[in-house]
């Protein structure tokens, strides 16, 4: 049912067995994420099914049960999940969540359900983002963005945070903008090089000085308010992975000036990739956990904001009025 979050009740089912090709995770934590709320006021295409959906595209927790086909090593197992809720009713703000089986991946002991339910929207959306530069790489790690300059619009922000921690794990020189002293740091506590203030500073002129060649990836999430800035420091063969209108939805561009330098504006949702780009980025996101390269919490700029199942409404308000952070809810 869409509407505004009290739409959001708790309500006792019968446990459903998984069916071919799915698991039956126990989930520990539900990640909340702009699309959840958006998807519940019925305004993210394709992700609203009606008139009931269980929300939640992200979460963690344990593996309780496998369908035919699903291999029983899986029983047991911590794992992640990413986007449960797309075109289906069973997301993962519940007890028991089905899911199909390619839509989980094993979480490293090293790993918290916390850190498992804050991958899945934020960091395959920075990982495409970080991936669609014609001179670029299609994977990343450490190496892979060297010497390249990535700018992170917004970097306070949930895919923000998760884009500057790809980036500097893969050694971009990594530039981030953000609104306030208290964004910087948590920017700069994610990684990033530089940071920006773009109430403040002069966009354009910051970068430029930090910069000959320009910038060659901007993952930018308020792609009309910043075209202007976005146009004036794109490298040759540079890309603007543009994943969100926030702050504006229509923009123009001076063609001329984008012709020499062969720039891309590459628009970015994630349900949609291509399938071989989320498998990369799945490859890439449990490597990059393994590694212990990508974390939670406010030491890396993403302070954690925990909520019962029982106030589900309350997450997901604090999402829809942009509360710094990551919102999560304890499943169990
Ligand atoms: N296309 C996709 O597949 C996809 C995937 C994930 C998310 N999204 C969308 O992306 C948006 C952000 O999601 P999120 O989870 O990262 O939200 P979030 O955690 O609320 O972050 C949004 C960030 O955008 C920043 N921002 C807004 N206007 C800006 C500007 N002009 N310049 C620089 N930064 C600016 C905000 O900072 P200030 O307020 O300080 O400026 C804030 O830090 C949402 O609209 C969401 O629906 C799209």
């Amino acid at each position: 049912m869409n509407g505004d979050p009290d739409v959001l009740t708790l309500v006792e089912r019968p446990a459903v067995e998984p069916g071919p090709g799915e698991v039956r995770v126990q989930v520990h934590r539900s990640g909340v994420n702009p699309t959840d709320w958006k998807s519940r006021r019925g305004s993210t295409p394709g992700a609203t099914v009606n008139p009931a959906q269980v929300p939640g595209q992200d979460g963690a927790g344990l593996v309780d049960a496998v369908g035919n086909g699903v291999d029983v090593a899986l029983l047991g197992r911590r794992v992640w999940i990413w986007e449960a809720a797309y075109q289906r009713p069973n997301g993962t703000m519940q007890e028991l969540a089905i899911v199909p089986v390619h839509q989980v991946v094993p979480l490293p002991d090293n790993a918290s359900f916390d850190l498992g339910a804050a991958l899945g929207i934020p960091f395959l959306t920075a990982h495409r983002s970080l991936t669609v530069t014609e001179d670029g790489p299609q994977r990343l790690g450490p190496g892979t963005l060297q010497d390249r300059v990535v700018l992170v619009a917004g970097g306070a922000g949930a895919v923000g945070n998760a884009a500057i921690q790809l980036a500097r794990w893969s050694d971009a020189t990594v530039i981030s903008t953000v609104s306030s002293a208290a964004k910087a740091q948590s920017a700069v506590a994610a990684g990033a090089d530089h940071v920006i203030n773009y109430r403040q500073q002069d966009v354009v002129e910051e970068i430029r000085k930090l910069t000959d060649h320009g910038v060659n990836t901007i993952v930018e999430v308020a792609a009309a308010t910043n075209s202007a800035i976005d146009a004036a420091v794109i490298a040759r063969y540079g890309s603007v992975a543009m994943y969100a209108d926030d702050g504006g939805s229509e923009f123009t561009l001076p063609i001329r000036p984008l012709m020499a330098p062969n720039a891309r504006w590459q628009f970015v949702l994630v349900y949609t990739a291509p399938a071989e780009a989320k498998a990369r980025a799945v490859d890439d996101i449990s490597d990059a956990l393994l590694a212990g390269a990508i974390r939670i919490g406010a030491e890396v700029g993403m302070p954690l904001h925990h909520f019962a199942l029982e106030d589900a409404a309350a997450a997901h308000a604090a999402v829809e009025e942009s509360i710094a952070g990551k919102v999560l809810v304890d499943v169990r």
